[in-house]
């Protein structure tokens, strides 16, 4: 019996295609828009393929103490939400997902909020969500035969592609913007065996070459345009419902760069309320750099009806996008779950960053800015005191260890950027500081601490 019960719908005109109908730039040959995986038989209230929403609760929780490859995956555990193979036996996995969901205290203190949790996605085998979405993409590519893959990248989703092709013995090419990506990100797809091509473009220049690469030789996209990557991106709603009981937090926040991972997640909350596993969907809010922000233009110029691509520039260069692919996906998120889209500025991303850091979960610039976004929408009232919030943390603090150790030095932001906020970065700072090998010099540097 076949595993696979998907097809592929257009987001655009409606019109459905089998999976191996979809072109190479995964886009429609009607309209030119984006894919989204469903599957037909959840639709049909008595039917065989719908799922039982109790069975699938107590059947992924059994699945945690399961010593199966499979099982032990947190996509795979998750799998009847997700039968995109014709055989599960096709599964490429690193164990990713199943990452940690950590209480923020000095975050909520300081927020005057009592609900408020981190996800942490950078805990992932390559440190960043992309893994999740890595494994369900990169197992289709290998079940229909392909021996080359590849994506453009900011860092994170080429370290992924990398691994993951590594693991499953395939080849994997890596197109990069020159001198804008982390160093842990580059050397990961080194590490991993990418070929990898900087090019003196944008993320977007990159984007736009590889899908003209792909239609002119048998190599398999694994940007997010491709919509296995996003079945995948979806299952930490999953995770994060479990966490809760089944009951899911008031407000979800997530960074926006290509605007995949806010779909993803969008669409695997609106799938467990379509299916009756939870009563209602969180808001979900998106939040950019304000350098790279042309989902907060659209929203604020009309109502996410239309995007102007614009050029981006921000030190959080994961997010560093000035044309999102999935813009039109994460629109209907924002717009069904009531969330909302804003930006923040440079130094709000560092100190956001640093705060995070000092209550032990370091993360990524990109991933900072959903607490940044947080102080916003606390501050506008649109988040309430007694309201559950949960922030997606996208990558792992040592992707991007420059950025880092820049801000603590005091070299990362330039003077009229820290205009306002000299004493938050100040009182944040832990340089460190050259000091005489003696017992009695150390323990003079801990006099006068007080935080
Ligand atoms: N956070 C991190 C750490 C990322 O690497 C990315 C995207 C995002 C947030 C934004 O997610 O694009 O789904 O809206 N990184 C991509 C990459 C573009 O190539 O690694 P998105």
């Amino acid at each position: 019996m076949s595993d696979n019960l998907h097809q592929l719908r257009c987001i655009g005109c409606g019109a459905r295609i089998s999976g191996a109908e979809a072109q190479p730039d995964f886009r429609c040959v009607l309209c030119g828009e984006l894919f989204e995986v469903e599957y037909p038989g959840w639709g049909e209230r008595q039917g065989h393929d719908r799922p039982n929403p109790g069975a699938l609760k107590w059947l992924w929780r059994e699945r945690r103490c399961s010593p199966e490859p499979l099982d032990r995956s947190g996509v795979w555990r998750f799998r009847e939400l997700l039968p995109i193979l014709n055989s599960f036996g096709n599964v490429v996995t690193l164990r990713e997902g199943n990452t940690p969901l950590y209480a923020l205290h000095k975050a909520a203190k300081a927020l005057g909020m009592d609900q408020l949790f981190a996800k942490h996605q950078g805990m992932n085998p390559t440190g960043s969500f992309k893994d999740t979405g890595m494994t369900s993409a990169l197992s289709v590519a290998k079940e229909r035969g392909f021996e080359w893959v590849a994506c453009a990248s900011t860092g994170n989703t080429s370290a992924a592609m990398a691994a993951y092709a590594a693991r499953a013995g395939l080849r994997s090419l890596v197109l990069i913007p020159e001198g804008k990506i982390a160093w842990g990100k580059l050397a990961q797809a080194m590490d991993y065996g990418a070929v990898t091509c900087q090019l003196k473009t944008d993320f977007d220049g990159c984007l736009r070459l590889l899908t003209q690469i792909v239609k002119e030789s048998p190599i398999y996209l694994l940007n997010s345009v491709n919509p296995y990557r996003l079945e995948g991106q979806k299952t930490p709603a999953f995770e994060i419902a479990e966490a809760f009981n089944w009951t899911v937090p008031d407000h979800l926040i997530v960074p926006g760069g290509n605007l995949g991972n806010s779909s993803a997640l969008g669409k695997g909350f609106r799938e467990l309320h379509e299916l009756g596993l939870v009563a209602r969907m969180p808001r979900i809010s998106v939040i950019q750099a304000a350098g790279a922000n042309p989902l907060v233009r659209s929203f604020k110029e009309n109502h996410g009806a239309s995007l102007e691509p614009v050029e981006a520039h921000t030190r959080a260069t994961a997010i560093r996008i000035g044309n999102p692919a999935s813009w039109r996906k994460a629109v209907r998120v924002i717009q069904d779950t009531g969330g909302w889209c804003l930006d923040v500025n440079e130094a709000e991303i560092a100190i956001a960053k640093a705060e995070l850091g000092a209550e032990g979960l370091g993360c990524e610039p990109a991933s900072a800015v959903t607490l940044a976004g947080l102080k916003h929408l606390r501050a506008e009232g649109k988040v309430a005191s007694g309201e559950t919030v949960v922030l997606v943390l996208t990558g792992h603090t040592l992707k991007d260890a420059d950025y880092t150790i820049d801000f603590h030095r005091g070299t990362l932001l330039e003077k009229d950027e820290t205009a306002g906020y000299e004493a938050e970065i100040a009182r944040l700072q832990r340089n460190a500081q050259p000091v005489e090998a003696t017992p009695a010099a150390v323990l003079a540097t801990l006099k006068g601490r007080v935080g």
